[in-house]
């Protein structure tokens, strides 16, 4: 909120709107839901949207946000204030049934769109070894990526979380600080869910849906992401002739002890934000061709 400063008569575009907190403090302060768009991938994140703000004028979007935003920009749309809090929601890894978490049973699963065929059982019972490995070297950086994937090979079929992480375990023989599961958990739903190529090809159509002067904040819960933030964001500021953006946050800014007391998964949050350049006398190209 203080970043976005967000004020009355403001547009909204909340990417990752999930189960609303994010929108209703932002929606008090603007008091416009009809300029505000809310995006989630979930059906479960939608359901609750439409039954906070169904009976708004706020438009409801369950898609992913880069083809959402596809469609924003060929509307030629723009917002005052952007918000993506990265992620999967606290009801995806509290409820087994999604597959998200390694602390509770359930399915090989761990989609955040439950519309789409690809699962964690793909993955794991269908892709060859030298895949597996790749996938948790790539976007779990484990280090023991290729025993675990040869692991995983070895006692297929596997059909729950908790025989995916009993399989890791006995791979870590108990020489783990953390749970050894959550880097295979964390590559598998990143694969699952194409995580990191959306947000990076989403970004510049951010860029493209700020209005002259409108603010972007991105909340991120992993280095992988983080670092496609920061690399995009150091791409477009800076004293150049030609950047679009100004950086808000020179380092990105972590929850403080109160927030981590009262909400200990925001320990890993990191959040970073710019704002557009207003130009003097430049017509915006930002919705053009
Ligand atoms: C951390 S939660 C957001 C919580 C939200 N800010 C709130 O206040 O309730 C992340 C949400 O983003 C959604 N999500 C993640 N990646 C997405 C994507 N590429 N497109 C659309 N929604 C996505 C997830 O389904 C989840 O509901």
């Amino acid at each position: 909120m203080r970043l976005l400063k967000p004020k009355k008569g403001d547009s909204y575009l909340d990417l990752t709107a999930g189960y609303g907190g994010h929108s209703t403090a932002i929606l008090e302060k603007t008091a416009r839901p009809d300029l505000a768009v809310l995006i989630d991938r979930d059906d479960q994140a939608v359901a609750e949207l439409n039954k906070l703000f169904g009976s708004s004028s706020a438009r409801i979007i369950h898609d992913d946000f880069y083809r959402a935003c596809k469609e924003l920009v060929s509307s030629k749309m723009q917002f005052d204030l952007i918000l993506a809090d990265l992620g999967v929601s606290s009801p995806h890894l509290n409820e087994g049934s999604r597959g998200f978490s390694f602390q509770q049973d359930g399915p090989l699963d761990m989609r955040m769109d439950r519309r789409q065929t690809f699962t964690a059982d793909t993955i794991i019972n269908h892709f060859p070894k030298e895949e597996i490995d790749r996938i948790l070297k790539d976007y779990g950086e484990e280090s023991k990526a290729s025993l675990i994937a040869e692991a995983i090979a070895n006692n297929r079929p596997i059909y729950s979380t908790s025989e995916l992480s009993a399989v890791i375990a006995a791979v870590y023989g108990g020489h783990s600080r953390h749970n050894p599961a959550t880097k295979t958990f964390q590559a598998l739903r990143i694969a699952v869910n194409n995580e990191l190529d959306l947000l990076a090809d989403s970004l510049p159509l951010w860029l493209r849906l700020l209005s002259p002067g409108g603010k972007l904040a991105v909340i991120s819960f992993h280095s992988l992401e983080d670092r496609i933030v920061k690399q995009f964001f150091a791409a477009h500021s800076g004293n150049r002739y030609d950047s679009s953006l100004k950086l808000l946050t020179k380092h990105p800014v972590h929850a403080n002890f109160i927030e981590t007391a009262h909400n200990p998964r925001a320990r890993s949050a990191k959040l970073r934000a710019v704002a557009k350049i207003k130009r003097k006398g430049v017509v915006s190209n930002a919705n053009s061709g």
